[in-house]
């Protein structure tokens, strides 16, 4: 099997090579791509390097999957063509999460919905994949009615141009044309993409969007705010949400603790930090408590390294399943 990264220098591409550099993946041939401007050089890969392709417009003789890692812009152009081809898409992009001939996986949640025959399957928001891991034995458990986020979203969440933006405000330099709009060196910034006309970001309404098709509850009520915070991987996430019947915080840890996975903290004065799970595949979750005013109701704390559960973990776990059909 030859498996194409698109998007090989970007911070995700990368992230897919460090994983398809381990073991398991020996026997296939990965490939790697980028744009024009880096093409001709070489990536990192493993204890050796790959020589960067340009991504060409049509798949070239061979391949058999794309783990894409490409901008919205780029990712709409080429997956329907590779896809159409009949290479096997991941996606990373937000561009088609949404299509409902596209299933949004992921694999603990809604694996099950994966078939040998799809040829395009999306990975959700860095935001969402965490969340909807969280929520789903909740779920399942005592149902759940809505759902309230707050999200403090690290610097990598937004790709290599605003790491070397935030890497060059930390050395001092006034950066003109950061991808943030507002310097996020020593700042935090509560808007994170575009603003709709009710206010609401495109950040905020891909998390609600999302989360009501992973976990196929149509008109789910998912509130959230997404802030910009000067960490360089891990995005954390506040929930409350609200249940159907009353759960306590010590079924929803024995629920968890029984998920491949997800790491709980027990011990609510050492909750996970963005710092634990960088450069980890698990999602952590702690702090978790009743609100003090309502019953049916639960609040926690999730974090998970968004370039990795919330990206390329997600997508090769995706990839995994696939396989195995
Ligand atoms: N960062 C995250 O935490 C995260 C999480 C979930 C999903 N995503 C999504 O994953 C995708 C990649 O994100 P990222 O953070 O890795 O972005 P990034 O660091 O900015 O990397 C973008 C990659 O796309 C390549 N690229 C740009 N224009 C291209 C073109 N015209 N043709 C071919 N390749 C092109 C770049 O290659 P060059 O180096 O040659 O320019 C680079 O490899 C995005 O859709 C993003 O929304 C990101």
């Amino acid at each position: 099997m030859k498996i194409a990264v698109g998007g090989a220098t970007g911070l995700v591409g990368q992230t897919t090579l460090d994983l398809l550099s381990e073991d398991q993946w020996k026997e296939y041939t990965v490939l790697a791509f980028s744009s024009e401007r880096s093409a001709g050089g070489r990536v990192a890969f493993g204890d050796g390097q790959l020589e960067l392709r340009p991504l060409p417009d049509e798949p070239p003789n061979g391949v058999d999957v794309l783990l894409s890692a490409l901008p919205n812009d780029v990712a709409r152009m080429i997956v329907p063509a590779w896809r159409d081809a009949g290479v096997l898409v991941i996606d990373k992009s937000s561009v088609f999460r949404m299509e409902s001939t596209v299933p949004l996986i992921v694999p603990e949640v809604n694996g099950k919905l994966i078939q040998r025959s799809h040829r395009l399957i999306a990975t959700p928001n860095c935001t969402t994949t965490p969340v909807a891991v969280a929520l789903k034995p909740i779920l399942d458990e005592v149902g759940i009615t809505d759902v309230h986020v707050s999200s403090y979203q690290s610097v990598s969440g937004a790709g290599k141009a605003a790491v070397e933006a935030w890497e060059a405000e930390e050395r001092g330099r006034e950066v003109t044309n950061s991808p943030f709009g507002a310097r996020i060196h020593r700042n935090v910034i509560p808007l994170i993409g575009s603003l709709d006309a009710d206010g609401h970001s495109s950040e905020e309404l891909k998390l609600s969007r999302e989360l009501g098709k992973i976990l196929d509850l149509n008109g789910l009520i998912v509130e959230s705010t997404s802030v910009r915070v000067p960490t360089y991987a891990g995005h954390g996430m506040a929930v409350e949400v609200g249940t159907e019947k009353e759960i306590t915080p010590a079924r929803a840890i024995g629920l968890w603790k029984q998920m491949v996975g997800v790491i709980v903290a027990e011990d609510p004065s050492k909750p996970p930090t963005a710092l634990d799970c960088a450069g980890r595949d698990e999602v952590f979750i702690g702090r978790v408590r009743r609100p003090v005013s309502k019953r049916n109701a639960l609040l926690f704390w999730v974090v998970s390294d968004n370039l990795r559960k919330g990206a390329a973990t997600n997508a090769i776990q995706i990839l995994e399943r696939w396989m195995s059909l």
